[in-house]
């Protein structure tokens, strides 16, 4: 029988595998164009300080931890990520950034030492944990006394066009509605756990000739119920 620490080993060499895909495929910088209406609300819900310690778990292209290092200018921003070469593209882009470093490794086993960050940012990438309570408890290890954390996600059972991703995806994924991810952030030790709904604002084509949905007026309704932040608090 295999150990929970083997089962989440292997889901996590999946993740690489695929992701290095993504990142070969230039589909880690896509993400970008993607993502970015929604994770620039959330970045403003996040108070930033100059001072802050950020990690952006699940960074890919590492698109975000440049945005928040432009902001927390006098902070520490580490964008963590299993797929190297997802990594090895942020560390390029990053050159000229001086307060952001990438760290290769899984959300549920953090390689940072108790207590350091001020805030976490996990942007599309929390619904791929294998196991997400483990992933809180790691965060909460690593984030200190009264540190925030910020999950954005457009997978969510609350969202039916998302859920047309669930089994085309190559990894397996979870599906949990608003309310099970709340009462799984309060079970997991945060405190003062709300969720939002982020509009993607973003233009939308009048015409949609992609995959996953059937006309423009699909994906504008997808974009209107929106992402779904989550937002919780270490205990002081
Ligand atoms: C859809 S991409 C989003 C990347 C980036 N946050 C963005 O918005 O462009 C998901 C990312 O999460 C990473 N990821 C998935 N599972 C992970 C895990 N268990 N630990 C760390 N990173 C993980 C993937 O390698 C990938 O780079």
């Amino acid at each position: 029988m295999e150990t929970k620490d083997q089962v989440i080993h292997q889901a996590d060499q999946k993740l690489q595998q695929e992701f290095n895909q993504w990142a070969q495929a230039g589909r880690g910088d896509e993400m970008e164009d993607h993502h970015s209406d929604i994770t620039e609300q959330a970045i403003a819900l996040m108070n930033l300080q100059p001072s802050d310690r950020v990690l952006d778990l699940g960074c890919g292209t590492g698109w975000a931890s440049r945005r928040l290092a432009r902001i927390a200018t006098g902070g520490d921003i580490v964008g963590i990520d299993v797929a190297d070469e997802m990594l090895r593209r942020a560390e390029q882009a990053s050159a000229g950034t001086k307060n952001v470093r990438y760290i290769w490794g899984s959300a549920e086993n953090i390689p940072s030492q108790d207590n350091f960050f001020t805030k976490v940012l996990s942007v599309e990438s929390f619904y791929y944990y294998a196991n997400q309570g483990k992933a809180l408890d790691e965060v909460r290890r690593v984030l200190a006394p009264g540190g925030r954390l910020f999950i954005l996600i457009n997978l969510y059972r609350d969202n039916p066009y998302s859920l047309r991703w669930v089994t085309e995806l190559k990894v397996p994924v979870q599906a949990l509605s608003e309310a099970e991810y709340i009462t799984l952030l309060q079970q997991h030790g945060f405190e003062q756990v709300e969720a939002r709904r982020i509009p993607d604002r973003s233009p939308s084509p009048e015409e949609y000739s992609g995959k996953w949905f059937k006309n423009a007026a699909e994906l504008k309704d997808f974009k209107r119920i929106g992402a779904l932040l989550l937002i919780g608090s270490k205990p002081v």
